[in-house]
């Protein structure tokens, strides 16, 4: 059996590694010996974290700024990393905003299209297409609960999040007899700073650590396709597949968002702190 650097390194790409779940999956990476390239817009606080991890494990790191939401931008990322070489992509950023759809302009709503649905076509086009010529590497996309039915309060942004999920089973099924491995993460509720700022009214819903989600995540990696890193999220996706028509498992869902995010007009995560 491969390890998982051979399977996957020297270099891993993890798009989104300033906090949070990316900075979990970054320290992930490296706690399996592979070197990390973590991108933000915040550069400055994926490069205190990039020698954190550098002087922790004895990888090698480097933090490079882009801003995903940006066309050319994921071009550069691709160009400028041509001379690494990288054999794990992870594409871990978002953009959401919260609230009723019309409380956003078509133009919040395209970005939430940029980020979440450009940033990972882009990139899982240029780096797998590398991973299929050296005949071996990874691609993780983050997708949500939110993306296996309809959702009010997040409706585009669910939907984004669905593409996320029919891709990555896609390339999972195109490559994976070209030695590459394409993995999507269903999460739920998960204590990102994003998420806490975010302040869900509903203590009832169950809330994962970051560190708890990447370790599934980057275990799961060359073993399924879509991974539920939760008991309750398994239970929860059986339910909505097995027990409830579609109609019912959109209701339960706006009735929950409903009730997570009733006191908001509307709340917009992922450029929170963003210069
Ligand atoms: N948190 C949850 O409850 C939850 C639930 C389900 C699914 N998810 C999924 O998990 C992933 C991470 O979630 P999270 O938002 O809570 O985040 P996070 O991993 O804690 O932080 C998001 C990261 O993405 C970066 N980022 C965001 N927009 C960017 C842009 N335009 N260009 C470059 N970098 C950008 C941020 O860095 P800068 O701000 O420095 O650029 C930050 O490092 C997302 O794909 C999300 O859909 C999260």
């Amino acid at each position: 059996m491969a390890t998982f650097a051979e399977r996957y390194g020297p270099w891993a790409v993890v798009a989104g590694a300033s906090e949070g779940l990316g900075e979990a999956l970054a320290r992930g990476c490296a706690a399996r010996a592979l070197n990390v390239v973590l991108i933000a817009r915040r550069v400055e606080l994926a490069q205190e974290i990039a020698e954190d991890i550098a002087a922790k494990t004895g990888v090698r790191t480097r933090a490079f700024r882009a801003d995903l939401a940006e066309r050319e931008e994921l071009h550069r990322i691709v160009r400028e990393l041509a001379d690494v070489d990288v054999g794990l992509l992870i594409y871990n950023a978002a953009f959401s905003v919260i609230g009723p759809f019309w409380n956003f302009d078509v133009d919040t709503h395209l970005k939430e299209v940029d980020v979440n649905v450009r940033g990972p076509l882009v990139l899982s086009h240029g780096f797998g297409a590398r991973f299929r010529a050296r005949g071996r590497g990874g691609i993780v996309l983050l997708s949500s609960m939110a993306s296996l039915q309809g959702m009010v309060r997040v409706t585009n942004y669910a939907a984004t999040k669905a593409y996320n999920l029919v891709l990555a089973e896609g390339l999972w099924a195109e490559l994976r007899d070209e030695g590459v491995d394409v993995l999507v993460c269903c999460a739920g509720a998960t204590r990102t700073p994003n998420y806490v700022a975010s302040e869900p009214a509903d203590s009832n819903v169950p809330v994962q650590e970051p560190g708890n989600v990447a370790e599934e995540t980057l275990n799961a990696l060359g073993r399924k396709p879509t991974l539920f890193p939760a008991r309750v999220l398994r239970l929860t996706h059986f339910m909505f597949r097995h027990l409830l028509g579609r109609r019912s498992a959109v209701r339960l869902m706006a009735y929950a968002s409903n009730r997570a995010y009733n006191n908001q007009g509307s709340y917009n995560t992922g450029d929170r702190k963003a210069s």
